[in-house]
């Protein structure tokens, strides 16, 4: 059913066409000009728009005959626009145009968070020597983080209050947020047959208290060789090539009596350079229990490991005195690396 005559249409659209044609020859100004555009073509709501509307209410013989007065009078108001925009220089035309002479606006370029860039370094150097980089989870189980490392039940490393253990338990087997990165020596050997020569480098949670040299959540660098043969004068090889490499110039390596479980006979390894002597992390020969413990035969290899705390080593790279600083996300102390 028809709502609107066409007669009643035609007067509607030439009554429109009427007025924008002569608020469009009568513009004087770009605001007036854009004024009338707006009124009258606007996107939304303009009158034209409106008017279109209405065709839907004619009858449909007589759509056709609407329609066609529709488009004539569009095209006329938009000619009438064109000559108002071309009288008034071409400026109006110009308001939302992009000056493409305009210097842009510069892009700052970030660059990699210092202990990224040495996880990498340490990367690069290890893999010229022929370890493989490996991953290992951050949530780990009993099994993985102190049982296959000889840490047995009751040994105070396993205790709560230097552990982050999950609230979500597994069975009788509470998962925890690993302290150490040796956790990926036993997956590795689980799954692998030697030889080997594997690096992991992540991050691990210990519930220190932050200051200068420690922090809640650190990475280490591990690093693990099992060959027939093996001793610790590769051990120290490797640690020196590492270091000379990672800190530039001969730098010496000194190993202290310690003890791990998993490791016999373990060591701590110091590095001098610059003239002091700091303590970077841990090692020793991996532990025949260990070898024995993923079905390794301890009578034909034998292994070293090592594990080094990522940060210490970047502060002494740095020149860096607190590793907080690290993790302060100061860019001012960032942009420096
Ligand atoms: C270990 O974690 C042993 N898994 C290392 C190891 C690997 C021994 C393989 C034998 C064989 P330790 O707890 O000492 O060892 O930690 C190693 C290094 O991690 C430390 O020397 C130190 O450089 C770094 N480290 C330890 N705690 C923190 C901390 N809270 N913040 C920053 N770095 C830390």
């Amino acid at each position: 059913m028809s709502t609107v005559s066409l007669e009643s249409f035609r007067a509607e659209i030439d009554r429109l066409r009427a007025d924008a044609t002569a608020a469009l020859d009568a513009a004087g100004s770009d605001e007036a000009f854009e004024k009338a555009r707006i009124e009258f073509l606007g996107a939304k709501s303009g009158r034209l728009k409106a008017i279109q509307k209405l065709l839907g209410g004619l009858a449909a013989a007589d759509r056709p005959a609407g329609g066609k007065h529709f488009n004539e009078a569009k095209e006329a108001i938009t000619a009438a626009l064109a000559a108002a925009q071309a009288r008034l220089g071409g400026a109006a035309a110009e308001v939302d145009a992009v000056d493409v002479t305009l210097p842009g606006d510069p892009v700052r370029l970030g660059h990699l968070h210092p202990i990224t860039q040495t996880i990498r370094r340490v990367q690069e150097i290890m893999s010229r020597l022929g370890f493989e980089s490996v991953d290992g989870p951050e949530v780990e189980d009993q099994w993985h983080n102190f049982e296959a490392l000889a840490i047995g039940a009751e040994h105070p490393a396993r205790d709560p209050l230097d552990n982050f253990y999950l609230a979500v338990a597994r069975g009788a087997d509470p998962l925890l947020l690993r302290s150490q990165t040796s956790t990926v020596q036993i997956r590795v050997m689980e799954q692998r047959k030697p030889p080997l020569r594997i690096v992991s480098l992540g991050r691990v949670y210990r519930p220190d208290t932050a200051d200068a040299t420690h922090y809640p959540m650190f990475h280490q660098v591990e690093g693990l060789l099992v060959e027939p043969g093996t001793t610790m004068a590769h051990l120290k090889s490797v640690l020196r090539l590492f270091a000379s490499s990672f800190l530039g110039g001969d730098v010496h390596v000194r190993f202290r009596p310690s003890f791990f479980p998993f490791t016999e006979p373990s060591v701590e390894v110091d590095m001098e350079w610059g003239g002091r002597w700091i303590e970077m992390g841990g090692a020793g020969m991996v532990d025949p229990a260990v070898l024995e413990a993923v079905g390794y035969d301890p009578g034909t290899v034998s292994g070293f490991a090592f594990g080094l705390g990522v940060e210490r080593i970047a502060a002494r790279r740095y020149g860096v005195a607190d590793i907080r600083d690290f993790y302060k996300n100061d860019v001012r102390f960032l942009e420096q690396f």
